[in-house]
């Protein structure tokens, strides 16, 4: 009889119980999906701040890319300005004096200015319209078209002309040892380019509290066809725990105050994938700094200028 009663109760109960368990069932569901609902707009949301985050770091890349660019050009553009506006003054000076009377001693001084200045204004402005074409090369991945023959002496003296005011106002002295008989066939802009970081950087980074500012630029045959080129100053040197990441993008003791840290990475780049050489440097603090390429005289065919600082950075 009880056993009867309790098995009814039972029964009963059953449905009651299945209703439960579904109802319980139908929650947990709806938690679920809505756990899954809060997950995949949380994963949504990263990945939007992800993207943004890798825009925002090309944007600053792209940024120092450009002020690097600008910095570059500065000096010679400036170069350019400079040397123009003092035949300007020249030329009115003349004006002045001509109108007490014509001297063949004026002409003289006249066509001497004229022509040193007009030099100056030409070189510069062609070593800013090379910058301006190498930078486009680094930017479009190619570098064929600016192949050429040039004798390595030559280079190295245009770049060093272009470089002479920034190291008279930074007073710094520079010897240029590269023998005439050196002969590339090669990239004669990216070259420049690779040696103007060289020695912009002495002059911004070695000579801070000193008075004795010397950089030298040597080259010397180490083997048939090969040729090592150094750069070095007695300047304060560079730290060992900076050394072995010198050449990586963004290094820089500057930050904030002109140093992009990408001077040394596009050189690295350049002489590496450009010109099919290598780069190394060898530094103690107090004892300055050697930096040493080693080129083909002969660059590699169909070089390509894909990763150059540009690819990377921009
Ligand atoms: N000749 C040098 N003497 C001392 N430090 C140097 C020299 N050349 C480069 N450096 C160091 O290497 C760093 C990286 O140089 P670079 O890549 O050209 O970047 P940036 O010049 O913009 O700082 C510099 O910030 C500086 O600390
Ligand atoms: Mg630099």
């Amino acid at each position: 009889m009880a056993d009867i009663t309790a098995q009814r109760r039972i029964e009963q109960e059953i449905p009651e119980l299945n209703a439960e368990l579904e109802q319980r069932v139908q929650r947990r569901t709806d938690e679920l999906n809505q756990a899954n609902a809060e997950l995949s707009s949380t994963v949504q949301r990263l990945q939007l701040t992800l993207d943004e985050l890798v825009r925002a770091e090309k944007l600053a890349s792209l940024g120092s890319m450009v002020a690097g660019i600008a910095h570059e050009l500065n000096t010679p553009l400036g170069n350019g300005v400079m040397a123009v506006s003092s035949l300007r003054g020249a030329i009115a000076t003349f004006r002045l004096q001509s109108e007490q009377g014509l001297r063949r001693s004026m002409l003289n001084q006249l066509l001497e200015t004229m022509t040193t200045g007009t030099d100056i204004a030409a070189r510069n402005l062609a070593r800013a319209a090379e910058l301006v074409s190498s930078f486009k090369q680094v930017a479009a991945d190619q570098a064929s078209s600016q192949r050429r023959s040039f004798a390595l002496h030559e280079v190295t003296g245009e770049i060093v002309l272009t470089l002479r005011p920034l190291l008279k106002r930074s007073e710094v002295e520079i010897d240029v040892k590269v023998p005439r008989d050196l002969f590339f066939d090669s990239y004669p802009g990216p070259l420049g380019q690779v040696l103007t970081n060289m020695v912009s950087n002495a002059v911004a980074h070695a000579f801070e509290g000193r008075s004795d500012r010397r950089i030298v630029i040597g080259a010397e045959v180490l083997a048939p066809g090969r040729v090592g080129i150094r750069v070095s100053d007695n300047g304060c040197g560079i730290p060992p725990d900076l050394l072995p990441r010198i050449f990586d993008p963004f290094v820089t003791t500057r930050m904030g105050r002109g140093g992009t840290g990408l001077g040394l990475h596009i050189a690295h780049n350049l002489v590496v994938q450009v010109l099919g050489g290598s780069i190394a440097v060898d530094s103690r603090p107090g004892e300055g700094t050697r930096f040493t390429i080693e080129l083909p005289c002969k660059a590699p065919v169909a070089a390509t200028v894909a990763d150059t600082g540009a690819g990377r950075t921009g």
